[in-house]
């Protein structure tokens, strides 16, 4: 087949004896139809013309080439195929010279592995990161990989998913050639006529032989032994360790057979549908109403209020995002404990040797404990997070209104209070808003961002800039009790209470948690946070309780005896000696089994899947209640609450993706059948009836 090359996304100039062949499709570069057509028309060109002696790829913008174009997985494939541009490439009688200057990623480094010789500037990044989509690489990168940089270390970078800088991409021989500065053309055909001049014959990577093929195997053996530990249900891990076997077992042309038909297999699995869908949505929750309208405001001075848990998390968090931070706390001895609170976590690096004490002196000159107000009057945003009670927090409030400069950001870390009440017991409305970060605050990727009803745009989309700068996923929410996440995962967690009591341990209910892909079990994270602080939250909301509604005691007994978790050695489950993995407890069964008795409950069995359809339809159909309220702009934006902040397994694509894969309808009837059972907890969202009379998904609020 022949393509003309008029596809502006690359083009070709001849200079001199080289044709040099430019991919210009911002944002990334990314290997759609037209770049595809256009790469093999441009490989045809220099076949054709005896003027050209060698051909010099180079990505015009940011990146070389960012991979295959991840919006067309899933529709009908458009020749040409990218395997087919590969081959072409490689097999070209000219010399081909691939001079990368940013991300080669995915299909963009697979192009480069095809040409004949590689060249890098030092912001290059390559890496073959597939597998974070569910895929593996599918264009000859599990079969020229190997060839070029080993088995072991290109298996490793393959299940890795990550980028390597140009540095060690070099130093894995993945690169022939490192070049200083920023011109990636000048470079390229320097390079490339440096090759010309040495009369360098064409070398293509399909003839590389795999010299120690018994070492190779036993490499993957171990690899494949540690993948099935860590994947975790994941199915790409393990179709990569196939291939790269393959490229070891098989001439080059049957691997890459082999390895055609294992990425077809993980194209149509659920799990890329997943995974795809969850990178997209973490980009598109940064697209909020507030962002188009205002510009943030500028800021590089913070301030902390408290240096408790979540304070010194905060804090690490921004001094390691470069901004100067000052801590208040409310006297000596706290702000000494607040200190220390954050130089923990920096000891701890040094002590894995991923920090010097130097590299803590320089960040930690940036940081200052105070105990007065006054010494936070020239900062430019502030973070509170002291005690979760609303007088406090007012208070406090009141004092950053009092010293605080005009236009400074006033920010708290309440996780369920009324952020609309907190802003307005300023004069400063307007400039208030909330910051929901995830403990340990320095490690939790997942921020909401509150949006109260008086904040001005530019806040919210400072907001934004802020998340950005700490490398943090934000999610707008408005405000109602727990915001996006707390508030579902109580329905859900009620949900549990309920199977729990009906028939079901609590370790019967976190296996089959754990079994969907969550790293551990509702009891096991409850006892992981501390069964005291939930236990606190019960009795505030005591007198507000709906009396109609089904409480179950369970939890209150636990904590009456003083069993708060993994904290004091026993919660839900025991922990003996401090152990990290909990036991089962006889006598929290006999406590479930009392108050199953107290209620008149005979006690039913579950299967692993009916506890599943409770438990995620009940974090569903609060989720639909959410976005119908407008808490979360649209159902992606729950996606990514729970993939970054709740441990929901990334593969799912979150709640409303997977509500989608199974079909709405048949959520929707789960429900309702539940409903008959308790019609108060079990309300089906109107919005969830809405979109299954219409015969649309979620997916459909997430467009536009
Ligand atoms: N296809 C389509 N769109 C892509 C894309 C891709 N491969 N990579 C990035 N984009 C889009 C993003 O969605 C975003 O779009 P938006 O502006 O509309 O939101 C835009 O490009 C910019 O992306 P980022 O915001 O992520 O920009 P950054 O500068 O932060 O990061 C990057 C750049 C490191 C290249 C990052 O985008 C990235 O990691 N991209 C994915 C790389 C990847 O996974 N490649 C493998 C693809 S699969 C493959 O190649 C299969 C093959 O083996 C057959
Ligand atoms: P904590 O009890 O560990 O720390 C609170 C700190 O605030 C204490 O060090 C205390 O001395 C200080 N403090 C109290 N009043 C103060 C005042 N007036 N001025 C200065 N400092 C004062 O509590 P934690 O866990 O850090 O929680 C803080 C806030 O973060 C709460 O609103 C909580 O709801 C929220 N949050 C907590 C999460 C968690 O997992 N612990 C997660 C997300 C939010």
């Amino acid at each position: 087949m022949s393509f003309e090359n008029t596809a502006s996304v690359v083009q070709t100039r001849l200079d001199g004896e080289v044709l040099v062949v430019s991919i210009n499709n911002p944002p990334v570069n990314a290997l759609g139809q037209a770049v595809r057509a256009g790469l093999l028309a441009a490989v045809e060109q220099a076949a054709a013309d005896a003027a050209v002696q060698a051909v010099l790829i180079v990505g015009e913008g940011k990146a070389f080439i960012a991979g295959a174009d991840i919006r067309e997985f899933g529709k009908p494939a458009m020749p040409p195929s990218l395997p087919e541009v590969c081959n072409a490439i490689e097999a070209s009688n000219k010399l081909v010279v691939a001079a990368v200057h940013g991300a080669a990623l995915g299909g963009g480094l697979e192009i480069a592995l095809s040409a004949h010789y590689r060249l890098a500037l030092p912001k290059a990044l390559l890496g073959l990161p597939e597998v974070n989509l569910g895929l593996l690489p599918g264009a000859g990168g599990t079969q020229r990989a190997p060839r070029v940089m080993g088995v072991k270390a290109a298996t490793e970078l393959m299940l890795s998913g990550k980028h390597l800088s140009a540095k060690a991409a070099a130093a894995a021989g993945l690169v022939d050639k490192l070049v200083d500065g920023d011109d990636v053309v000048a470079a390229g055909l320097a390079y490339t006529r440096e090759l010309l001049a040495a009369g360098t014959a064409v070398r293509r990577t399909r003839d590389i032989e795999i010299t120690d093929k018994v070492g190779a195997l036993a490499d993957l053996e171990a690899l494949a032994i540690d993948t099935a530990k860590k994947a975790r249900g994941l199915f790409s891990p393990l179709k990569i360790i196939e291939c790269a076997k393959a490229a070891v077992n098989l001439p080059f042309e049957q691997g890459l057979a082999h390895e055609r038909a294992l990425f077809v297999q993980c194209l149509e699995s659920p799990q890329r549908q997943g995974l795809i869908h969850a990178f997209f949505a973490e980009r598109e929750v940064t697209k909020i109403p507030e962002a188009k309208a205002a510009a943030p405001r500028a800021f590089a001075k913070l301030a902390i209020i408290g240096g408790g848990t979540m304070g010194a998390g905060i804090t690490v968090s921004a001094l390691d995002a470069g901004f100067t931070v000052t801590m208040i706390e409310r006297d000596a001895e706290s702000i000494a404990r607040g200190q220390a609170n954050v130089e923990k976590v920096y000891n701890g690096l040094i002590a894995k040797g991923r920090m010097t004490e130097e590299s803590k002196a320089a960040v930690m000159a940036r940081y200052t404990p105070s105990t007065s107000y006054d010494d936070i009057a020239d900062v430019d945003l502030v973070i509170e997070a002291v005690f979760e009670d609303l007088e406090v927090k007012k208070a406090v409030f009141k004092e950053l209104d009092r010293v605080c400069k005009p236009g400074a950001v006033l920010a708290t870390n309440t996780s369920y209070l009324d952020i609309d009440a907190i802003a307005n017991a300023t004069s400063r409305p307007q400039d208030v808003i909330g910051l929901h970060f995830f403990s340990p605050a320095n490690i939790m990727k997942l921020l909401e961002i509150v949006v109260p009803a008086k904040v001005s745009a530019d806040v919210v989309a400072t907001a934004f800039e802020l998340a950005k700068k700490m490398k943090k996923v934000p999610v707008r929410a408005g405000v109602c009790d727990g915001f996006i996440g707390n508030r579902i995962l109580a329905v859900y967690k009620q949900a549990a209470d309920y199977i729990m009591e009906d028939g079901a341990s609590p370790y019967e209910i976190d296996e089959a948690v754990r079994g969907f892909g969550y790293p551990m079990g509702p009891f096991q994270v409850t006892d992981l946070a501390g069964g005291d602080i939930g236990w606190a939250t019960r009795k505030r909301r005591a007198a507000t309780r709906n009396p109609a509604a089904r409480y179950v005691e369970v939890a209150d007994r636990i904590c009456e005896n003083g069993w708060f978790g993994q904290k004091t050695g026993r919660g839900f489950y025991l922990y003996p000696q401090g152990a990290r993995v909990g036991q089962p407890d006889p006598e929290v069964l006999a406590i479930v089994d009392a108050e199953r008795a107290k209620k008149g409950v005979t006690p039913r069995k579950f299967t692993p899947e009916e506890i599943l359809r409770r438990y995620m339809a009940a974090m569903v159909n609060e989720g639909a209640k959410v976005v119908e309220e407008g808490i979360a702009l649209r159902p992606l934006d729950v996606d990514v609450t729970f993939i970054s902040g709740y441990g929901f397994p990334r593969y799912r694509g979150g709640p409303m993706k997977w509500a989608d894969m199974q079909g709405l309808d048949k959520v929707l009837a789960d429900i309702k059948e539940f409903e008959q059972e308790d019609p108060l907890f079990w309300k089906p969202a109107a919005l969830l009836e809405k979109l299954v009379a219409e015969g649309k998904n979620f997916d459909s609020l997430n467009q536009g």
